[in-house]
């Protein structure tokens, strides 16, 4: 895929990943939209990307996004590159009764089903194009379930299964369908962990560099290594991401 002159809209684009993800595209001559709910968050960012464009949208609104949408056909009908970046998560136990189920709506519904309803809106433009991409962001936690975040996990999963099944579907279209695993990294979405963290400017290299090389499962960092992990042992992938000897 190349990875210059695309119209690229980045979900989540006014912090951390998407953020980082912005810079580079628009430092390689790409047209970016960074989308988000917060547009304080996005003017700002866009003061420090220079050459973007930005859409407020709340992306578990079907209104908001059929806004976007209309915009999107308006504005940038050349549009070749979604990525699903925005995210959520909920840290609890579920052995403490933390309302699982109020969690796991939210979750699934900003981590799995925006994500379907933004791609299958945006779908019909993607595939007016000589070349797009759709590029969705999951987690380690998509491969091995993590107890900290429980519901998170299984929402990236259920994102894992519908991008696979997406990339398979779209095999002989225009599209190419990208998965994302990012380790953990040091932005506002993992401020409460106290780890080591990758630095998401590193991230959004491996985004790019994966995209010229057409890696349609990008594994970032201890991602590869868990990978491996699981294909030998899921067993011991679970005990060995969960601190379990
Ligand atoms: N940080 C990590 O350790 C880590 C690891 C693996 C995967 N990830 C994934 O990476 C992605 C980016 O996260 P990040 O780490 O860069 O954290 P972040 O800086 O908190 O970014 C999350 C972005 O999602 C946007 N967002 C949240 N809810 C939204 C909604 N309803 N509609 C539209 N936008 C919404 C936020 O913007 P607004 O507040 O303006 O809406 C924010 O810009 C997420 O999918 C996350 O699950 C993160």
């Amino acid at each position: 895929m190349k990875s210059e002159s695309n119209t690229v809209l980045i979900t989540g684009g006014g912090s951390g990943i998407g953020f980082e993800t912005a810079k580079l595209f628009v430092e390689k001559g790409n047209k970016v939209i960074i989308a988000g709910r917060n547009l304080e968050k996005l003017e700002a960012a866009a003061e420090q990307l220079g050459n973007v464009s930005i859409i407020q949208c709340d992306i578990t609104s079907e209104s908001d996004v059929n806004n976007l949408v209309v915009r999107i056909t308006t504005e940038y009908p050349d549009l070749n590159i979604l990525i699903n970046n925005s995210g959520a998560a909920f840290g609890y136990s579920l052995a403490e009764g933390a309302n699982a189920h109020a969690s796991a709506l939210k979750e699934m519904e900003i981590n799995y089903l925006a994500p379907v309803r933004l791609t299958e809106k945006l779908l019909p433009i993607l595939k007016n194009q000589a070349e797009s991409a759709i590029i969705n962001i999951t987690s380690v936690v998509a491969i091995v379930p993590w107890a900290v975040m429980p519901t998170y996990s299984a929402s990236k999963a259920a994102l894992q299964s519908y991008t696979r099944l997406l990339r398979l579907s779209l095999r002989t279209s225009n599209i190419q369908v990208f998965e994302v695993l990012p380790p953990l990294v040091d932005t506002a979405f993992s401020k409460n962990i106290p780890v080591d963290k990758m630095d998401p400017k590193d991230v959004a290299a491996a985004i790019l560099d994966g995209v010229i090389l057409d890696k349609h499962e990008i594994r970032i960092g201890f991602s590869e290594m868990f990978y491996g992990l699981n294909q030998q042992s899921p067993e011991k992938a679970l005990n060995a991401l969960n601190g379990i000897s």
